[in-house]
C-alpha cells in the first residue's frame, strides 16, 4: 500500500510532490471530489479540500513506513481507508498509479 501510495504522489512526469500530478494524468480521477472537480488545475494547490486530502494522503504513507514492522497497526485505519472510498465508488485500481 505504501509503495502505491508513493507512486500515486510522485508523478513520473514531472516528480513532484503532489497529488494534482496524479489529476494530470487522470482527470476524470479529479471529476470525483465533488469539490475539486470544477477547480481549474493551476488553482488546486490553493485550494483547501485538496490539500487536505493531499495531508491525509502523506500522513497515512508516513504511518504506514513509520509501522513496516507492525502492520497490525495499521491495519485497521487502512480497512476504514479502503471501505470509506469504495462507498465513493473509488476502485483499487485508482491507488495503483505507477
Ligand atoms: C493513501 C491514499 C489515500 C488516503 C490516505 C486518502 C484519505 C482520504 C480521507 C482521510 C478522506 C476524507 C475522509 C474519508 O472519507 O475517509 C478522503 C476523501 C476522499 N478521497 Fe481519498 N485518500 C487516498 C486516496 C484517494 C484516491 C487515490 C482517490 C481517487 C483518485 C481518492 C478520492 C477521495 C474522494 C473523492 C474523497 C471525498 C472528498 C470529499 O468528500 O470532498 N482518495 N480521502
Amino acid at each position: 500500500v505504501t509503495r502505491l501510495a508513493i507512486n500515486a504522489i510522485y508523478s513520473k512526469s514531472n516528480s513532484s510532490f503532489s497529488f494534482s500530478s496524479l489529476f494530470k494524468e487522470h482527470p476524470e480521477y479529479q471529476s470525483q471530489f465533488p469539490k475539486l472537480k470544477d477547480i481549474p488545475y493551476d488553482k488546486l494547490d490553493a485550494n483547501k479540500s485538496f490539500t487536505h486530502h493531499v495531508n491525509a494522503v502523506v500522513l497515512a504513507i508516513a504511518n504506514s513506513v513509520v509501522n513496516l514492522k507492525n502492520p497490525n497497526a495499521v491495519l485497521p485505519e487502512l480497512e476504514k481507508l479502503g471501505t470509506s472510498h469504495q462507498r465513493r465508488n473509488i476502485r483499487p485500481e485508482q491507488f495503483e498509479v505507477s
